[in-house]
């Protein structure tokens, strides 16, 4: 569970490398665990136990998460968020135990990552931002710093460079990638005008330096080169460029990570697919394209785990292209039954997004997580059987105090009786 509750492994069942046991008699606690990770969850676990400090009460726990990949990708190209925030948003993935921050580090609208070979790409393309906003980027300092901190709280960094759309912030910064043609930064939010040049030899120095550098500053093993609304590319040549593009990870020593699109090309053997467009029955034939290749696949369901999506029709800031998306839609539902033929087994974790058009601040960007993220982190952790809205509901109302106290920007959504 998240947010605690008693809960107890089935028999058979073994703590594994991230599970922990907690028992706490008369406020004293014991902990077991095979590994860091389980002592790591152990700890947070006593921490929600002992909210505002006080005395954990009694209780007996044995957990352990269903999924290895649970995650929450931030959108730092359409807005820039600085270390102090990404550092912050690491805190709430750590309080309940999700275990990978996705950065989502370029754009259209923005390049965030300083890289040494290619230095106009931060110093050109991090000045802009959606709707004009101030820009920025991360040096590499700054970026280890983000790492360092992650590793700190058991979460890994899993960097996203979008390609082959979604580019145009470096073809901006470097015109000789777009044949010479040069052109203004953009800051609106339509999707899927860019494209790198599939079959030009400077694409790929482009990418291989910058996924070196990229690889160089990330110790963990996924590379995620994002794939999706290549609307300006052919087919063909979208397949030309995934032929060339996967060998430059995998020469980094690191497993491709891409969104649904890419599983309509080859993929090499360990690649990760992340199913994401709930609005047509395509992203169901990708998600099975990528099982018959062997491919897992992290489910983010734009219906589901969206949590840029409004709440409701009230929601003052967030898209709605998916749909609203309350709590019980981030929580009522089933990753091994979303998508037919797609089991257990196929999937290696779920991960919420927070995509950035309409979120300028940390606060909205918080109002938009919670409550929502705690249902995401709930379906990633706990087996389906043990699941359960009404009492979910209950928990998660509980947690405003720890908002409240922290400071902690919320939705005071109408489906939880909040205190
Ligand atoms: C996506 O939402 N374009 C992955």
């Amino acid at each position: 569970m998240i947010i605690p509750a008693p809960a107890a492994l089935g028999p058979g069942e073994e703590l594994g490398p991230e599970g922990y046991r907690l028992e706490v008699r008369g406020g004293r606690a014991r902990i077991d665990a095979e590994g860091d990770a389980g002592r790591f969850y152990a700890e947070q676990t006593l921490r929600a136990l002992s909210l505002g400090g006080g005395t954990p009460p009694d209780v007996t726990i044995a957990d352990r998460p269903r999924f290895a990949w649970r995650g929450a990708m931030l959108d730092v190209a359409r807005h820039f968020f600085g270390v102090d925030d990404v550092c912050r948003v690491v805190d709430h993935l750590a309080a309940y135990k999700l275990n990978v921050l996705h950065l989502h580090l370029s754009d259209d609208q923005g390049w965030r990552l300083a890289i040494d070979r290619w230095p106009r790409l931060a110093e050109h393309g991090g000045r802009s931002a959606v709707g004009g906003d101030p820009g920025g980027f991360y040096t590499q300092d700054d970026y280890r710093r983000i790492v360092r901190y992650a590793a700190e709280r058991n979460i890994t960094v899993v960097p996203e460079i979008d390609t082959p759309g979604h580019t145009h912030a470096a073809l901006c910064a470097y015109p000789e990638l777009a044949s010479g043609r040069r052109s203004e930064p953009y800051t609106g939010v339509e999707v899927g005008f860019s494209s790198l040049d599939a079959h030009a030899d400077l694409t790929y120095r482009f990418l291989g330096d910058v996924l070196a550098e990229v690889a160089a500053l990330t110790p963990g093993e996924f590379l995620h080169i994002g794939g999706d609304e290549a609307h300006s590319t052919s087919m063909e040549d979208y397949l030309a460029f995934m032929a060339r593009v996967q060998p430059l990870v995998a020469v980094q020593g690191k497993r491709l990570v891409g969104w649904e699109e890419i599983a309509s090309a080859p993929l090499r053997t360990g690649s990760v697919v992340q199913y994401w467009n709930t609005m047509s029955e395509r992203g169901h034939d990708l998600a099975r394209a990528a099982v018959a290749q062997g491919a897992r696949l992290i489910m983010s369901p734009g219906d589901r785990v969206y949590l840029d999506m409004k709440y409701d029709a009230s929601t003052p800031l967030g898209l709605d292209w998916a749909g609203h998306v309350e709590v019980r839609d981030s929580y009522d539902w089933d990753p091994a039954t979303l998508v037919d033929a797609v089991g257990e087994d196929a999937i290696l974790g779920v991960e919420a997004t927070v995509w950035t058009e309409t979120l300028r601040t940390l606060r909205d960007v918080e109002a938009m997580l919670f409550p929502r993220l705690c249902a995401v982190a709930e379906v990633a952790w706990t087996p389906q059987a043990r699941r359960d809205w009404e009492d979910f509901r209950a928990r998660v109302a509980a947690q405003a105090a720890r908002w409240e106290t922290a400071g902690v920007a919320y939705t005071r959504s109408p489906q939880i009786d909040w205190p």
